[in-house]
């Protein structure tokens, strides 16, 4: 038997995150695009509607643009297949770089095409809404979805640079920056205490989108300080999905908005925390208060229990009895707990039951 090594190359990796105001024809400059044989934009065409002529003006001067449509939808394999075919049919080679300019659903497939494409083009990640800024366009993760579930076909693959411009975020609605701000609370419960109780007197300020810099800055250091420990997501990364384990299932079962799915599945969570954890009163009701904050009502009496766990199953290709939920012993820590359908349908009953006082 003869045995030999493969060693790969690839040195470690490091990827600029910017945020800022006013940033971008700082850091997208003539003489950064043109070290790449052709550059190709993926915009999202809202953004494309906004800011073409003012803000990505400079940017996107001489470049060809895939107008990218509105929908997590087109987050899908057959819209990758075309964004491919438009990158060919753009004479893109392995020098060429790609710009994905959008939401958190631009982001994730542009990354993915960047990735695949020649096996492994560079990308620039201009994230324009809250969530991509603070979460979606950190951490180098990229996918599509399958057969009506998030994010089965994907990558790992570091961007050049991502530039979060919060001048981008002017135009969002309230309900954008409120999904925003649920993924900064979800990082700060489980990870930093501190910042959690930094930012969490200002919520309202901040739906308000005052000082939205800081938070913006906050909530990427807490995130990197995360992936940056565990970029492939071989244990730590599982932390960030605190509320996510519910909260997919509502939006699949329940047709939700992306942001209130995930702020129930942190009441379930916290509530499941309080019960199988050790999380005390005290901060089960400050994360609780923070999250109804942003989200004060929902209707959780039409979820049927059985078919969230169904969801919750099959999502996670489980057949088994139990499921790891991320619980919080306490603000700012976490732990992987296996909950039952049993102890899943208590802990739904409860959460109806406080949502409802
Ligand atoms: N890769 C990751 O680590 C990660 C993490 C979290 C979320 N995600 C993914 O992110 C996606 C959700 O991202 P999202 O919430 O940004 O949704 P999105 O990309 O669908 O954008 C939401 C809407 O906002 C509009 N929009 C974008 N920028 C705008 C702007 N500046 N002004 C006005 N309108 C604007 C878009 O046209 C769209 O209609 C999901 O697919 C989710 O799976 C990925």
């Amino acid at each position: 038997m003869k045995r030999f090594l493969f060693t790969p190359l690839h040195p470690p990796v490091t990827a600029p995150i910017y945020s800022g105001a006013d940033i971008i024809d700082k850091l997208a400059t003539p003489r950064f695009l043109k070290q790449f044989s052709a550059v190709c934009a993926v915009v999202d065409e809202r953004v494309f509607e906004l800011y073409s002529q003012s803000i990505l003006k400079h940017m996107l001067a001489g470049v060809p643009v895939y107008l990218f449509p509105r929908g997590e939808r087109h987050k899908s394999l057959a819209r990758l297949q075309r964004l491919l075919s438009w990158l060919w049919e753009n004479e893109a080679d392995r020098e060429s770089l790609v710009l994905g300019i959008g939401g958190g659903v631009v982001t994730d497939i542009t990354g993915f095409v960047a990735s695949c494409y020649m096996r492994g083009v560079a990308y620039v990640a201009v994230p324009t809404t809250l969530l991509a800024q603070i979460d979606a366009a950190i951490g180098g993760k990229n996918a599509v979805n399958l057969h009506n579930t998030k994010n089965v076909v994907g990558s790992f693959h570091a961007p050049r640079m991502v530039i979060c411009d919060s001048r981008l975020l002017s135009s969002l609605r309230t309900v954008q920056i409120k999904q925003g701000l649920v993924e900064a609370i979800k990082v700060f419960a489980a990870s930093d205490r501190r910042l959690f109780a930094k930012h969490v007197p200002n919520l309202q300020f901040l739906i308000g989108r005052q000082d939205l810099n800081h938070l913006i800055a906050d909530a990427i250091n807490a995130k990197l300080a995360i992936v940056n420990a565990d970029p492939y997501e071989k244990g730590l990364r599982r932390v960030l999905n605190f509320g996510h384990t519910t909260g997919h299932a509502v939006e699949a079962v329940a047709g939700w908005s992306h942001g209130k799915s995930i702020a129930f599945g942190m009441l379930i969570a916290l509530t499941l925390s309080q019960l199988y954890s050790s999380l005390s009163q005290r901060d089960f009701n400050q994360m609780w208060s923070a999250i109804i904050a942003i989200y004060d009502h929902f209707d959780a009496a039409a979820l049927d229990a059985e078919l969230l766990w169904e969801k919750i199953k099959h999502d996670k290709k489980r057949s088994g009895k139990q499921i790891n939920f991320v619980l919080l012993p306490r603000c700012g820590t976490h732990q992987i707990v296996p909950i039952s359908c049993a102890q899943f349908k208590r802990s739904l009953a409860e959460t109806r039951e406080r949502i409802s006082k």
